[in-house]
């Protein structure tokens, strides 16, 4: 596998935007040509939507000293994972695996990383399916495999990231005992309502069949 380990010819930030830039379109043809075909095929699109985007200078430079390295290229291309992030929405628990099985498949993507917290929930009550993966990008002289984080999960989970995230940034990390609480309530209601909607899919998608 050619990952871009030394620099592998990557010797700006604009290199390296272009490049993970360059992935993330990839990652996006290829969930958006999955789920037109999965809507040829059994006429439900999987995908509700995709949001993706580049990691901030900023934000990379933080996370490298978080980590006690320095702001090199090498060290955001060799251990800043998510330069790249592509979050795919779904409506149903059961379409976040199909969707991960599709990805799996794919010849010219390499899955390096999985987490799962789907059934593995962080203490927080944080659901979701992680992987971290490459996509080959051809540049004018050679191929670069380059790494994406995806992020997959229901649309409930995603409206339940999006508030703990602002209520974390709010406290700074720093969240009153009592909120933390609700939003672990939260997301066992989260993770009921992904559940009761899934059933009542299941049904009526029976009921269609016969
Ligand atoms: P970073 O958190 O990016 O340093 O990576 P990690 O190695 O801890 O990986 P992990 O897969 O646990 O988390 C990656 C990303 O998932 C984070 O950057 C967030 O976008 C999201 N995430 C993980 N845990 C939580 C959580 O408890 N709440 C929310 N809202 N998002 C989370
Ligand atoms: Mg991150």
């Amino acid at each position: 596998m050619e990952l871009i380990g030394d620099n592998d010819g990557i010797e700006t930030w604009q290199e390296v935007n272009l490049l993970y830039n360059a992935a993330l379109h990839q990652m996006e043809t290829k969930m958006e040509i999955l789920n037109e075909e999965f809507q040829h095929v059994h006429q439900y699109n999987p995908i509700e939507h995709i949001k993706a985007r580049i990691k901030t200078p900023e934000s990379i430079v933080k996370k490298l000293k978080r980590n006690g390295l320095d702001s090199t290229i090498e060290n955001m291309v060799n251990h800043v994972n998510d330069i790249a992030g592509i979050r795919i929405i779904c409506s149903f628990t059961s379409d976040i695996y199909r969707i991960a099985e599709m990805i799996n498949h794919q010849q010219d993507i390499q899955v390096l990383k999985v987490k799962d917290y789907i059934t593995y929930p962080k203490a927080s009550g944080y659901k979701s399916y992680h992987m971290i993966v490459t996509v080959p990008v051809y540049l004018s002289d050679r191929k670069v495999d380059t790494k994406v984080e995806i992020q997959i999960r229901t649309v409930a989970m995603d409206f339940w990231a999006s508030l703990e995230h602002k209520i974390n940034y709010k406290f700074e990390g720093d969240v009153p005992t009592h909120i933390s609480q609700e939003l672990i309530d939260c997301a066992k209601m989260v993770s009921d309502l992904d559940d009761k909607m899934l059933q009542l899919n299941d049904e009526i998608m029976d009921l269609g069949r016969k």
